[in-house]
């Protein structure tokens, strides 16, 4: 009888040992194994930079600390399309648990190199029109994420609040992001309505930025760009030249204002990258990516330039000054 109980109290004890290794995997040495995510950003440009250190924090408050119960491997592109292919490959062949892509270029180059990794994309401003999903309630497949879509038509609202008698509007981007080209679709129907006309500078890279502000400052009235990487790179030589051309300009994202554009209507990054940490952590969780709708930020802010104001001789009205939520003195 005694030998008996003996047994059973053996088998009982191995089924617990064995229920319990099934929730905590263990790798060879026994000790619990951490899950990858891959951190993949274009380039490095303040807005892009918050948003990553925005969703690592949040990661870490959800459970997810970097270095505890996930590894982090980031990587970034330089701005570069070769080195986005080259990171999202590695990322894939090593099979990591998540990738994590910051902006529209980083999503399409990980949904390029993977459809069975689970992929969280952050700040993709357009998603359906980028080919990333194929609707926001209903992602499928195995990606979804944060969008920071903003309205050319309320930036513009404000533009002409601030510098009225707009009639020929300059629009700086890259065509190559998409994410820029359906803003500035969205600016090209608001012209139409309004009477105004849109003079066009493209670009390919950053380098090319400061010669393409520059052959617009004496065509237009105003300049508009939207939440463009390659812009947001060259941010600082863009402030000079249309400083010292006197021209407003008119961006898509806080960080651009910062860093001496007029004005934006736009999304608070820190804000995006705790959504995008949670939809992370969704999928860290078990959740399936394509099954999260794709979060929109629609919460849109006035930020203001003080010191690009001065410099080109504008001064804000007061209703917009008590509208914005922050106002940059340099
Ligand atoms: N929305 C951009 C994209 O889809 C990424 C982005 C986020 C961005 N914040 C920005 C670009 C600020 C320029 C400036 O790729």
């Amino acid at each position: 009888m005694k030998k008996c109980f003996m047994v059973f109290l053996a088998i009982c004890l191995l089924m617990a040992l064995l229920s319990l290794s099934a929730c905590a995997p263990e790798g060879g040495d026994g000790k619990v194994e951490t899950k990858t995510v891959g951190i993949v950003q274009i380039v490095e440009h303040p807005s892009l930079n918050t948003i990553r250190e925005s969703m690592i924090d949040e990661l870490a408050a959800l459970g997810y600390a970097d270095g505890e119960a996930i590894t982090i491997d980031y990587q970034c592109a330089q701005n570069d399309q070769s080195n986005l292919k080259t990171i999202c490959q590695k990322f894939a062949n090593h099979n990591y648990d998540l990738i994590v892509a910051i902006a529209t270029p980083s999503a399409q180059a990980a949904a390029g190199e993977t459809s069975t990794i689970p992929i969280i994309f952050s700040a993709c401003t357009d998603p359906v029109g980028s080919g990333l999903v194929d609707s926001l309630d209903k992602p499928g497949k195995n990606i979804s994420g944060t969008s920071d879509a903003v309205s050319a038509e309320q930036i513009m609202e404000l533009a002409v609040r601030i510098t009225p008698g707009i009639k020929k509007i300059g629009a700086l981007y890259n065509s190559s992001e998409t994410n820029s080209v359906s803003v500035i679709d969205d600016l090209k129907a608001y012209a139409a309505r309004s009477g105004l006309s849109v003079i066009e500078a493209t670009v390919t890279n950053s380098s090319e930025v400061q010669q393409a502000v520059q052959s617009l400052v004496s065509k237009v009235d105003a300049i508009f760009s939207p939440i463009d990487n390659t812009v947001a790179s060259a941010m600082p030589v863009v402030t000079e030249v249309t400083r010292k051309a006197q021209i407003p300009i008119y961006v898509g994202a806080d960080s651009m204002v910062k860093e001496g554009g007029l004005a934006t209507y736009g999304v608070n990054y820190v804000t995006l990258g705790r959504e995008t940490a949670k939809m992370a952590a969704a999928v860290l969780g078990g959740k399936k990516a394509g099954e999260l709708p794709v979060k929109t930020i629609t919460d849109f802010e006035v930020y203001l330039n003080l010191e690009t104001a001065e410099a080109i001789g504008v001064s804000f009205p007061d209703d917009v000054l008590e509208e914005a939520v922050e106002i940059f003195r340099k």
